[in-house]
């Protein structure tokens, strides 16, 4: 262990899917540093202290683990935003930024209203010194407005005492690479941290917390506009990974090549490798696109139109390649699914998460929906509630859904496992890549199916073998 790090408080605005898993980590490897989470979010924080560890609001496998060892001991989650803040040596900005739905750069720019509001209230509530470290992820240069309204507040006092010494700040960028589903492996063995600001001092503070279990040399510094900049870039350049496999995907289906074995022939080349080359239904999750809609708008900004073309083309071939996926169920089920019931196995946008945001089974399902297709829905993680939400339709209970079937209007319900879902379907669908779906009894799910039965299999998880033994038709991706 290094040397004891001079923060000794820290306050993070924002108990979400960075928020929490980082600092219930910090907290773990940091035991003499007390650590804070606060959100507005009320139920989110009551979730937060369940003494159920099953019932938090974020699903990461070891989670739980971590947040039973340290909650009530220095890991606490409050709605009480003011006195956190007030008691901070270091406050971590990590709350939503998505992508704006109006105004000036509406569907591309980000949304920096909450990190604005956030910002606002550090500098209202703030006392002496207070390091200040944007762990959302945000558009290049918005330290600016963060530095710009924390230094409209510098130099006040402490509310009626003359003797308090006035506020500072030091603005920091840190950004989180961690992939959801593996949070708590990627924040405890990160490949790197990066730390981006102009006062050194801070920069050191921010890294001796780190430096509790990261090694010295991975522990990157740089100015802030870099460090922002990184992150974006990461993330777009893994995004046009997966637009690039899918897009050879789809030429491997329509030439008979296999797209698994096309990925395991170039991973082999190292300076390709052989990670984020799995073809699948296009990439969800709240960065990838959000990121890339950023550095569009950003490029466009700066005139570099034919940049932002490029990185444009990624997220267009993602929109593509969810609207195939549907188009393809449609086609093989005779041309039409009106009336018909169709299993969809998975809707988290990945394996091991409970996170639907921008998920590519709700477009998926949006389209068949509008089909007319019976859905029947199931995701080890998902609630019905968050399901409705995301495809704007609220569930059907099975008797209605019959008539709603002669109807022609699409519905949806819930199943409680792939088994339920599989009952009386046409086919099932395999939209995310849970373990389980490797292991499925294609037997007695085929058993309960209607004649001829088709899998598609988006995520090619499923045991092919064994799904066309039980007498399944076979559609999966990237397979010509
Ligand atoms: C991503 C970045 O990986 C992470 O560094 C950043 O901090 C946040 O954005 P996340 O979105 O949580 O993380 O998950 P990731 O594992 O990157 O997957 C994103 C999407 O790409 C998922 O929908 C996933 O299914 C898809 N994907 C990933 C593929 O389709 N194929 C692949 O080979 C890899
Ligand atoms: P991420 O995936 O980036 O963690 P989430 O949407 O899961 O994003 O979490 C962001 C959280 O930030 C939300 O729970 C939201 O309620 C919270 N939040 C946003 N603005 C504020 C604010 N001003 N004060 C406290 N919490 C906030």
């Amino acid at each position: 262990m290094s040397h004891p790090s001079p923060v000794r408080t820290i306050c993070c605005i924002g108990a979400g899917y960075v928020g929490g898993p980082t600092m219930a980590v910090i907290a773990d490897r940091c035991p003499e540093i007390q650590v804070t989470v606060v959100d507005l979010n009320a139920e989110r924080i009551a979730a937060w202290n369940d003494p159920d560890l099953s019932r938090l609001p974020v699903y990461e496998p070891g989670l739980d683990a971590v947040v039973g060892r340290c909650r009530g001991r220095n890991l606490h989650f409050s709605t009480a935003v003011e006195p956190a803040i007030a008691a901070a040596d270091l406050v971590f900005l990590s709350v939503n930024t998505p992508t704006k739905t109006k105004g000036v750069g509406a569907g591309q720019a980000s949304d920096l209203r909450w990190i604005e509001a956030s910002a606002r209230q550090v500098a209202a509530c703030s006392q002496g010194h207070t390091i200040v470290v944007e762990k959302s992820t945000l558009p290049v240069r918005t330290a600016e407005t963060v530095q710009a309204i924390l230094t409209a507040a510098q130099g006040e006092g402490a509310p009626g005492d003359g003797s308090t010494p006035g506020k500072s700040f030091s603005v920091l960028s840190n950004p989180e690479f961690l992939a959801e589903g593996t949070a708590i492996a990627d924040l405890e063995n990160p490949d790197r941290v990066l730390i981006g600001g102009e006062d050194p001092v801070a920069i050191e503070a921010l890294a001796d917390i780190y430096a509790h279990w990261v090694a010295p040399e991975q522990i990157l510094r740089t100015n802030l506009w870099s460090s922002e900049l990184s992150k974006l870039t990461a993330n777009a350049f893994l995004a046009q990974r997966i637009s690039s496999i899918n897009s050879i995907a789809a030429f491997c289906e329509a030439t008979g090549a296999d797209v698994q074995e096309v990925a395991r022939a170039i991973g082999t080349d190292s300076r390709i490798g052989p990670k984020f080359l799995k073809a699948g239904p296009g990439f969800g999750g709240s960065c990838f696109q959000k990121d890339i809609l950023n550095l569009v708008y950003l490029c466009g900004h700066y005139g570099l139109h034919e940049v932002a073309a490029y990185w444009q083309s990624v997220v267009d071939l993602n929109s593509w390649q969810q609207h195939r996926i549907a188009r393809l169920v449609v086609r093989r089920l005779f041309g039409t699914v009106t009336g018909k019931r169709l299993a969809v196995l998975g809707f988290a946008f990945k394996a091991d998460t409970n996170d639907t945001r921008e998920a590519p089974a709700i477009r998926i399902c949006r389209d068949l929906l509008e089909e007319g297709a019976q859905l029947a829905i199931y995701d080890p993680k998902v609630c019905a509630a968050q399901i409705a939400r995301d495809l704007g339709q609220a569930e059907l209970p099975a008797e209605a859904s019959e008539r709603q079937a002669l109807s022609g209007e699409g519905s949806w319900r819930a199943a409680s496992s792939a088994f339920e879902a599989g009952a009386a379907a046409d086919a099932a669908l395999i939209l995310t890549e849970w373990g389980e779906f490797a292991q499925l009894d294609w037997q007695a799910l085929a058993a309960g199916m209607r004649q001829p039965a088709w899998v598609f299999d988006a995520r090619a998880v499923a045991d092919a073998a064994a799904v066309r033994a039980a007498g399944l038709q076979l559609w999966r991706v990237g397979e010509g």
